[in-house]
């Protein structure tokens, strides 16, 4: 038997990166702690647009076969008293993110046509104008458009250095050059049979073979928003692509350095930086941003800041076979759970993990969640089933639970 009991931590592997559910405006200590070791901070703060956000996030193994079942919960709000408020907001981020930067590192703010213009103004003020390197257009053409003016189709990502010795490496996101528009030019063959086109400026001619990669400039219109089926999603509203992301991260970082988003929705910039080798760090103020990137994280060295259940009346149930050497999860029974109205104890857990809990830290040792790849859940474990003695599930909705066993009656 399992009985539910608070942990302040969860620990994976040897728990080097972070992910903590936090205020920005109450830093805690740990994110405090890594002042001047960042690479990179990347910031996609609420851009003010007066929105209250909602999440979807699919329901038991049909639910990430198919895409529904897949209820609405409340996401985060984007809204503020006025620019007064959102202001003090993005100062606290942006100043805090210079104190987290080494001086070799980078910054990036995203926005959108709301706040983009005070917050260059800020930025040049907190970093210096001589440290302003970038204004990245992200145009896009997903979303409504307008009659009474021309749609607006881009977001506004500002990079700035920390100091004048910034690591970037614009050979690290190469793009296939390709014919392109280039029908002003000649086309022409090497001695090699290389395919360029050649231009004749003053008398000098410029061959551009086609072979050879070229770099983007600051307008991007190559990565789309994610699309509603695609198996990038997670439901949450924000969600940036990784392919954004990465284009961002590689020039400016390498195998080891620290990233760090101290806004990170749904987890982008921390899956993008872990699958570049990449140490990194991540917060967001809802624990439901907490829990949707814990779930799409892979990686095996993690520690986790979160606050955990929220009551209830709730039941672990799992089933020791101890001469067969295996331990069994058969789900949560739960008391009016926010889930669609034929619930199975099963397809009530998202995720679960197990290990052992010391002194309200849990140690995870196995973790297995949904995804749309993986839409059902591992249930069984071939193990002897006296040696898992602490269980931590997150339900349907997000919420994480942790489990003790108890000595038998
Ligand atoms: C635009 S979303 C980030 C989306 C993310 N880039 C992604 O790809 O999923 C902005 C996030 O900022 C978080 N946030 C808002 N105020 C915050 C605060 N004071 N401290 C920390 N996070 C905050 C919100 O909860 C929200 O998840």
């Amino acid at each position: 038997m399992f009985e539910q009991v608070n942990i302040n931590r969860e620990v994976i592997g040897a728990g080097e990166n972070l992910l903590i559910c936090g205020n920005v405006m109450a830093l805690p200590q740990e994110i405090r702690d890594l002042a001047g070791k960042a690479q990179c901070v990347y910031l996609d703060p609420p851009f003010m647009t007066g929105e209250k956000f909602m999440r979807r996030r699919p329901y038991g193994e049909q639910g990430w076969r198919t895409g529904t079942p897949a209820p609405r919960y409340p996401a985060y709000e984007d809204r503020y008293t006025g620019e007064k408020e959102y202001l003090r907001l993005l100062r606290r981020l942006v100043g805090v993110a210079k104190d987290l930067l080494a001086d070799t590192g980078v910054f990036y703010l995203h926005l959108d046509w709301r706040m983009a213009a005070p917050a260059r103004i800020m930025c040049d003020k907190v970093f210096g104008k001589t440290r302003y390197l970038n204004e990245i257009i992200w145009a896009y053409e997903s979303g409504g458009r307008s009659r009474r003016y021309f749609s607006r189709k881009h977001d506004v990502i500002l990079l700035y250095a920390k100091g004048p010795k910034y690591g970037f490496d614009l050979t690290r996101v190469p793009l296939p050059r390709g014919e392109g528009r280039r029908n002003h030019m000649a086309r022409g063959r090497d001695e090699q049979g290389r395919m360029f086109s050649s231009i004749v400026s003053h008398g000098k001619e410029y061959r551009y073979f086609d072979d050879e990669p070229i770099y983007p400039g600051d307008v991007w219109t190559d990565i789309s928003h994610l699309q509603q089926r695609d198996p990038e999603r997670t439901g949450y509203a924000t969600q940036k692509p990784l392919k954004l992301l990465e284009r961002l991260l590689l020039p400016v970082t390498r195998e080891g350095d620290l990233v760090v988003d101290l806004c990170c929705g749904s987890g982008t910039t921390l899956e993008a930086a872990d699958r570049l080798g990449c140490r990194f760090a991540g917060m967001d103020v809802n624990p439901e941003a907490v829990s949707i990137t814990l779930n799409r994280l892979k990686s095996s060295n993690l520690t986790v800041l979160c606050p955990g259940g929220k009551g209830g009346k709730v039941r672990l149930l799992t089933e020791d076979d101890t001469e067969g050497g295996r331990f069994r999860m058969n789900g949560l029974e739960m008391e009016n759970p926010a889930f669609p109205a034929k619930q199975s104890a099963l397809d009530n857990v998202e995720s679960w993990e197990t290990g052992r809990i010391e002194d309200g830290v849990f140690y995870a040792d196995q973790r297995f969640r949904r995804s749309f790849r993986y839409p059902e859940l591992t249930q069984e474990l071939k193990l002897d089933p006296a040696s898992v003695t602490a269980v931590v599930t997150t339900d349907a909705a997000g919420i994480r639970r942790a489990w003790k066993r108890c000595p038998e009656e």
